[in-house]
């Protein structure tokens, strides 16, 4: 606004604004909603497989309160936490050879929902145990992670997998992890709070990278990342990408490849621009609305240690260890996406040209709900698993 123009020097003041609104149709998760069921069409990540063992593990996943457990023949299952009899949670359930027994009354059911045992009934519920069935969801183990299908059981699709984490070679293995990069991978900031489409679409965002990491707050990732870079953002079969070129100071030039994919994938090259096709895949996976969570599969070196790695955001300390005032004067991707709010508000934003990635994110997206809106299967859905791999293209590539 030319506040030089008579009567503009006094407008633009926070009085009188209109109601604020997110875009609901891109944001929430929960059953029933566009983008939540757009979301239940894929295979998704719920637990790193190692971590779900004999004691039940309550989670929450696209608004649902679930619980996951091992039986103990080591089948993973994955069902509403509200057990179908009276309620309790089977959070405080006991896994058993056949499946997780309610601590209420006592009721068993198999990963697939199905009772087996009804201790208080004549005859174990004989003849009534066929009426009931807790609330499930298919589970499979890949990848180092457990994977859930919350979606209609006809329109289950071949789990995806990723070239790039494919053919391990001799000295490398798979590490899968759950946690947010916002926090440096600091163990303790998992789960961020706010809402999926915050993180997803930042990564089509390269113009925070010379801003936010690099000189508002010191060099979080590498010096070359203030270079201000020359993106071009472009659809492909996969997704979305945008590859951001840039002039090194010692002459040389890379190109800087990012993706996303559905329904709410990232790959992001190594932030050290090591040189080469990305290895990592992450998932923004919605625990509800407001809140969501990481899971990553990397391919790694055999003696690869996270816990040596986890990034230190100031010297000598992990995110959980700034203080608020560290967290004021250095602040990452923790702090401007939590930032933003629970769920951004939409309706108050200015996007600029530098914003073109966002603006595309979002319209793909919106293009990929109406699709299952209106009965079709969305991008990256297949039914063939001849068909479910992905061909990795992301990584930072240094031109000869
Ligand atoms: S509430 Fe679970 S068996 Fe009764
Ligand atoms: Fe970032």
């Amino acid at each position: 606004m030319d506040t030089s123009q008579p009567g503009n020097r006094d407008k633009g003041t926070g009085y009188g604004r209109g109601p604020q609104s997110h875009d609901a149709l891109i944001t929430e998760v929960g059953p029933g909603t566009p983008c939540g069921e757009f979301m239940r069409r894929y295979w998704q990540p719920v637990a790193v497989a190692e971590k779900v063992a004999e004691l039940p593990l309550a989670v929450r996943f696209l608004g649902e309160d679930l619980v996951l457990f091992r039986d103990k023949t080591g089948r993973p299952g994955l069902v509403h936490a509200r057990c179908c009899h009276r309620g309790t949670t089977l959070y405080y359930g006991r896994t058993e050879e056949q499946g997780i027994r309610c601590c209420y009354h006592g009721w068993l059911f198999d990963v697939e929902g199905n009772c087996l045992d009804m201790p208080c009934e004549k005859d174990y519920g004989a003849g009534i145990r066929e009426n009931v069935r807790q609330p499930w969801y298919p589970v499979i183990e890949e990848y180092g992670l457990i994977w859930a299908y919350f979606g209609p059981p006809e329109k289950k699709p071949a789990f995806i997998r990723y070239s790039s984490l494919e053919n391990l070679g001799a000295g490398e293995k798979l590490y899968a992890f759950q946690g947010t990069f916002g926090g440096g991978g600091d163990a303790s900031v998992d789960i961020m709070p706010c809402n999926w489409l915050q993180d997803w679409e930042n990564v089509m965002d390269p113009f925070h990278l010379p801003i936010l990491h690099t000189n508002f707050s010191g060099v979080q990732f590498m010096p070359e990342f203030g270079i201000m870079p020359e993106v071009e953002w472009a659809l492909d079969d996969l997704g979305m990408k945008y590859t951001a070129y840039r002039e090194l100071d010692d002459g040389r030039e890379v190109d800087r490849v990012t993706y996303i994919l559905f329904p709410h994938v990232r790959i992001v090259p190594s932030v050290e621009l090591a040189p080469g096709p990305g290895t990592s895949i992450g998932f923004c996976m919605p625990v509800d609305d407001a809140n969501f969570t990481i899971f990553h599969i990397m391919k790694v070196a055999e003696d690869f240690d996270f816990g040596a790695r986890r990034r230190e955001r100031l010297p000598g300390k992990i995110w959980s260890e700034m203080s608020e005032e560290e967290h004021q004067r250095f602040p990452g991707d923790w702090e401007a996406q939590v930032g933003q709010g629970p769920i951004s508000l939409h309706s108050e934003e200015h996007l600029a040209p530098s914003d073109k990635g966002i603006r595309m994110a979002r319209r793909l997206l919106k293009q990929q709900i109406e699709l299952v809106q209106a009965g079709g299967d969305p991008q990256g859905v297949v039914f063939d698993d001849a068909e479910a791999i992905i061909d990795v293209k992301a990584g930072n590539f240094f031109r000869d």
